[in-house]
């Protein structure tokens, strides 16, 4: 009888260390995933460019859109004053050189393209590649200086 738990006990502290093991494994793979397709998208990101100059023509487009699409969240002059954020998120000033998504042309092409959050949705499907670009064009053209890079 004891040998038997014994053996019984065993067996359990085996199973035991299998589960940990694997569940490490799994958390693991999982965590080098992740960080994969972070940096796959930040490879993305860094591919892509503006292909826009940021003529008048552009920017007056890309403020149209920027009034139609975005205003009502993040003001009508990108202050983030624009109180419509229904899903508790703060709307992010883009007037400031404070870019939490990044602050490259194709960094923020990819925040609004593929979204962040219940309230900065993802705007493919709803705006061209075309149309997001001229609304970064419009972007800059409101942001400061030191913001205007086109890496
Ligand atoms: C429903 C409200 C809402 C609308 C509409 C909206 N946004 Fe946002 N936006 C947000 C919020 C909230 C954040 C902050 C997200 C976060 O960091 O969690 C944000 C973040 C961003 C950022 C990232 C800024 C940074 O600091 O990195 C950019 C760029 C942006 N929005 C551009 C746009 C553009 C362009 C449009 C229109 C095509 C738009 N947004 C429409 C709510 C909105």
């Amino acid at each position: 009888m004891y040998l038997r738990n014994k053996a019984h006990d065993r067996a359990r502290v085996v199973v035991a260390s299998v589960c940990v093991l694997a569940g490490l494994f799994m958390f693991s793979s999982r965590r080098a995933e992740a960080h994969r397709e972070e940096q796959s998208s930040a490879v993305e990101a860094r591919k892509l460019k503006n292909p826009l100059t940021g003529d008048a023509a552009t920017v007056e487009a890309g403020k149209k859109i920027y009034q139609r699409n975005c205003a009502g969240c993040h003001g009508p002059g990108g202050k983030g004053d624009g109180s419509m954020a229904l899903s508790g998120g703060t709307p992010s000033d883009l007037t400031d050189d404070v870019w939490d998504h990044g602050s490259t042309d194709g960094e923020i092409f990819m925040v609004i393209r593929d979204g962040v959050s219940s309230d900065m949705l993802a705007y493919k499907g709803k705006l061209t590649d075309e149309q997001i670009w001229q609304v970064i064009t419009f972007i800059r053209s409101i942001g400061p200086k030191s913001n205007d890079n086109k890496l």
